[in-house]
């Protein structure tokens, strides 16, 4: 018995952090996000009665720990399936590890859908974000179509992928894993004094993001995410102790989409938990955009992506 499913990164354009429930990854506040087509997660569950303990392999390479939360996320199916089956499972990214792109989003989105399948559960999508939320608080985004908001407990699909043609150009500037682990920046949030400040600017940030989406008005949306960016960054930063993700290349590439801003071109960023930078823009722009680049790093182009399916 046998599922394999395939799931998407995503780029929160409204982001999650801080919760209001650790075990439960409750976030403060809602956030929205584009599922990613080039940064991708396959895994495999294989179950057998001959095994004898669940095992895991991945490709880079998992730390005991990540093994572990594994184990964990396998064990909440298992035991909602009333089964007693142990399993083997094999995992692969498009990217690779060492590119310090946050892969528990699409790697808990996989896991769980292929997990819910070889178990045997009927589950609806919103139940199969709920679970998947449950590995890891971003991975609920990468279940739904498309651009997706998570509210409370649930993910939805707010417009299909092929909705409007936006392009994620991501890129690479540190081959090496994140220092500190977004599980333990959630933790101590409530330790910047501006985290109260963005929850009461939050609401209207969401609104315009949405109606940004609605009207399919670029700059609308990409100033609320840039701004969202930063104003996450800003926290992380005052926490104690201080989370500091950027480094110089991170910076340079910020000044440069300024700056391309500034001679006409419409191209916003934003950064998640590590030093790599997503620059958002439409799709019309992405030739241009690559040529400012240069060859100077490694960039992988995504474009709005489908969420977890089984393959
Ligand atoms: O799902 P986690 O615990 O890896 O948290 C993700 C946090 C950010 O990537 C920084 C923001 C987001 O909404 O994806």
């Amino acid at each position: 018995m046998r599922a394999t499913a395939i799931a998407p990164a995503n780029i929160a354009l409204i982001k999650y952090w801080g919760r209001k429930d650790a075990k439960l990854r409750l976030p403060y506040a809602p956030s929205i996000s584009m599922n990613l087509s080039a940064c991708t997660t396959t895994t495999t569950v294989e179950l057998s009665d001959a095994y004898v303990k669940d095992t895991v392999e991945f490709d880079g390479g998992f730390t005991e720990a990540e093994v572990k939360r594994v184990i964990r996320q396998l064990d909440l199916i298992r035991k909602k399936a009333g089964s007693s089956l142990k399993a083997h499972v094999t995992t692969k990214n498009s990217f690779p590890k060492s590119a310090g792109i946050a892969s528990s989003a699409s790697g808990f989105a996989a896991l769980t859908l292929a997990a819910a399948k070889v178990f045997g559960l009927k589950l609806s999508q919103r139940e199969l974000t709920k679970m998947a939320r449950l590995g890891s608080g971003s991975a609920c985004r990468s279940i739904p179509d498309g651009f997706v908001k998570w509210k409370d407990t649930y993910a939805y699909s707010l417009y299909p992928h092929g909705y409007w043609d936006l392009r994620d150009i991501l890129v690479i500037v540190r081959h090496a894993v994140k220092d500190v682990s977004s599980s333990a920046g959630h933790d101590t949030v409530q330790t910047s004094p501006y985290f109260a400040q963005r929850l009461l600017q939050l609401p209207a940030r969401i609104t315009r993001v949405e109606r940004a989406l609605k009207e399919k008005n670029f700059r609308m949306l990409g100033e609320a995410a840039e701004e969202d960016c930063l104003d996450m960054h800003h926290v992380m930063q005052t926490q104690r102790p201080a989370l500091m993700y950027w480094n110089d290349a991170t910076k340079v590439i910020m000044n440069s989409i300024v700056g391309w801003r500034a001679s006409g071109i419409p191209v916003y960023f934003t950064i998640d938990a590590g030093p790599n930078v997503h620059i958002l823009c439409e799709a019309n722009r992405e030739k241009e955009i690559l040529k400012l680049l240069g060859n100077s790093y490694q960039v992988i182009v995504n474009k709005p992506a489908e969420g977890a399916h089984i393959l």
